[in-house]
Order: structure tokens, then sequence, then C-alpha cells
């Protein structure tokens, strides 16, 4: 049998209609064209894409929260993953730890200790990746999605991480 050949990548904008379409089939989160445009015309460094033979099967969007004060400048910065999704076909086989983990790289280079997500408390698959990927659980916010869903806002420390390696 032919082995398929997988490359995760960061996002260009000519992967906006592949990955809207996998957010639509995925997620009930849906967001306009033009978000998906401003994600990844400004934060493009973060957004990452893993496609199999060719074929965009997966995606994640993360951006920079800047601090309130811009007197600091970027530093301080948090990551935010907005959104992550990879095709029913192509899950449990590793897409989504690659996909994360190659956005989060891409977020500490740009100086970013902390980064953070909200996931659906029901959303076993996803909060399992993340606790695997080393997020904690640091609250939850009570109806938070327009199906009254409560979310966890989960949440990695590169301090903690570091910490969590030495010991
Ligand atoms: C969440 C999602 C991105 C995971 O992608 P994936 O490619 O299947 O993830 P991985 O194969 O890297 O799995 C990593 C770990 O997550 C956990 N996991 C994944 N799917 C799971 C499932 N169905 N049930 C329980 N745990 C699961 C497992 O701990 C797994 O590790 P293992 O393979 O060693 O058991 C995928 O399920 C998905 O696209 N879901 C729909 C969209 C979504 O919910 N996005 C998150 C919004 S916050």
């Amino acid at each position: 049998m032919e082995q398929s050949s997988t490359i995760i990548r960061l996002a260009e904008l000519t992967d906006i209609n592949a990955i809207i379409k996998i957010n639509r089939l995925c997620l009930p989160e849906n967001y306009s064209f033009d978000f998906f445009y401003k994600i990844l015309s400004e934060y493009g460094f973060a957004c990452v894409v893993s496609e199999v033979d060719g074929e965009v099967v997966g995606y994640l969007l993360s951006r920079l929260e800047r601090p309130f004060s811009t007197f600091i400048g970027l530093n301080g910065s948090k990551g935010h993953v907005i959104s992550i999704a990879v095709l029913p076909a192509h899950r449990k086989k590793g897409l989504g730890t690659q996909i994360m983990k190659y956005g989060m790289q891409k977020l500490i280079e740009h100086n970013v200790d902390t980064i953070y997500l909200e996931v659906r408390v029901s959303n076993v698959a996803a909060v399992e990746m993340y606790k695997k990927l080393g997020y904690y659980i640091k609250r939850e916010f009570k109806h938070y999605y327009r199906d009254g869903e409560s979310a966890l806002v989960m949440e990695w420390g590169r301090k903690q991480a570091s910490e969590e390696i030495e010991t």
C-alpha cells in the first residue's frame, strides 16, 4: 500500500476556502470570510494547516492578544487559540497534536509565555488533547456559547512547562 504524505505548515491566504469548509463541517462556531481573512493576514505566522496528499485536512487559527498597555510593546502578549479542527476521516492519528505543537512553537517564537483557549465542557476529545499538550483548566465560563453550554478556559504556561520538565 502506498504511504500517504503529511505536511504541517503555516497557513496561507489561499488556504482560506479549505479552512472555512473544515470549520463549518467540524464546529458550531463559524466565522465570516472577513474574519478568517483578517486573522490570516495579521497572524498568519501563528496559523497552521495540515495537508495529507495535497489536501488540507486540518487547521489551527491563533493570534496574539496584546495587553491594554501598548507601552510595553508586544512583550506580555498572550497567545490565543481561536479555532482548531481536523476532518473526521483524519482524526486520532496525531494531526491535531502536531498542528497545535507547530502553532504553539510559532507563538513562543513571538515572545509568548502563556497560551489560552476556550473549549466546550462536553468536548472530551479536545480537552484530552489540550491536557496532553500541557494545558490546565483555569476557569469555567458559564453559558459562554450561544446554545448555553459552558466553556472551560485552558491555559499553557512556558514557565510552568519548563518547571514540569525540570522536576
Ligand atoms: C479535537 C481534535 C482537533 C483532535 O484532533 P486529532 O487529530 O484527532 O487529535 P490527536 O490524534 O492528536 O489526539 C491527541 C489526543 O487527544 C485525545 N483524543 C483525541 N480524540 C479523542 C476522542 N475522540 N476521545 C477521547 N480523547 C480523544 C487523546 O488523548 C489523543 O491522544 P491518543 O491518540 O494518544 O489517545 C478533533 O477531534 C476535532 O477536529 N474535533 C472537532 C473540532 C473541535 O472540537 N475542535 C476543538 C475546539 S476547542
